[in-house]
């Protein structure tokens, strides 16, 4: 399974591609404003932290706004996949931008149906919200278990990408069900890190290294 950092904050991003499991980023209009920097110049920043895809996404919720943000964005750098809403106009949007050899990321997908539609459409990823579904009683991850199963009945060549992950036992289950790529927060991405008999372990080592005499 891949993993992609979700996060606009370049100071996250360089600490978990210095780790070197980083493979892409996501970001989404709350993230880059939560930087208070200008969109693009936080972008220009994460492509030359990231060599891997580096989701950007539009704000226009028409076709032709949508367009002309899509192909901006595209033009900014090789790395740049365009985020697009699951909405009739995003995916009339995704087929042209697929047509024309641009990658996209169809964002806020909530059920099976809709990321059918995105795959049909030609979407390079589809990322259904874990966690949202979650909060509101559902269960997100039934909904990566479906896409993953719906794409390789037909050969969709779209990849699951799991987002709103808010926890490990999240990236566990995703990889578990062979989601293509999670999508996780600079947070999950330490707590995957941190065990307590790592550091129970490494303390003691430390303190028997003190009794080693020196030669
Ligand atoms: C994915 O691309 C989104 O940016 C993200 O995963 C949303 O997560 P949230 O529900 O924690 O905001």
């Amino acid at each position: 399974m891949q993993i992609f950092i979700d996060s606009a904050d370049i100071e996250e991003i360089r600490d978990a591609a210095a780790m070197g499991v980083v493979d892409g980023v996501t970001t989404n209009p709350s993230l880059v404003a939560k930087t208070g920097r200008p969109f693009k110049d936080v972008l220009v920043d994460i492509c030359e932290v990231v060599d891997g895809p580096i989701s950007a996404e539009v704000i226009a919720t028409d076709y032709d706004g949508m367009m002309t943000e899509a192909r901006s964005l595209a033009k900014m750098h090789k790395n740049i996949v365009v985020k697009i809403p699951l909405i009739a106009e995003g995916l009339k949007a995704v087929r042209t931008l697929t047509d024309e050899g641009i990658r996209t990321n169809v964002t806020l997908c909530f059920s099976p149906t809709q990321g059918l539609l995105a795959a049909k459409a030609g979407a390079t990823y589809v990322s259904p919200f874990i966690g949202r579904i979650d909060d509101i009683s559902g269960n997100g991850m039934e909904i990566v278990e479906q896409l993953v199963t719906i794409y390789q009945n037909y050969g969709l060549p779209t990849q699951v990408l799991a987002a709103s992950i808010r926890h490990p036992v999240h990236v566990v289950q995703a990889s578990l069900i062979g989601a293509h790529v999670a999508t996780l927060p600079h947070k999950v991405i330490h707590q995957l890190v941190k065990h307590p008999l790592t550091d129970s372990g490494l303390e003691r080592f430390l303190a028997d290294a003190k009794k080693i005499p020196s030669s």
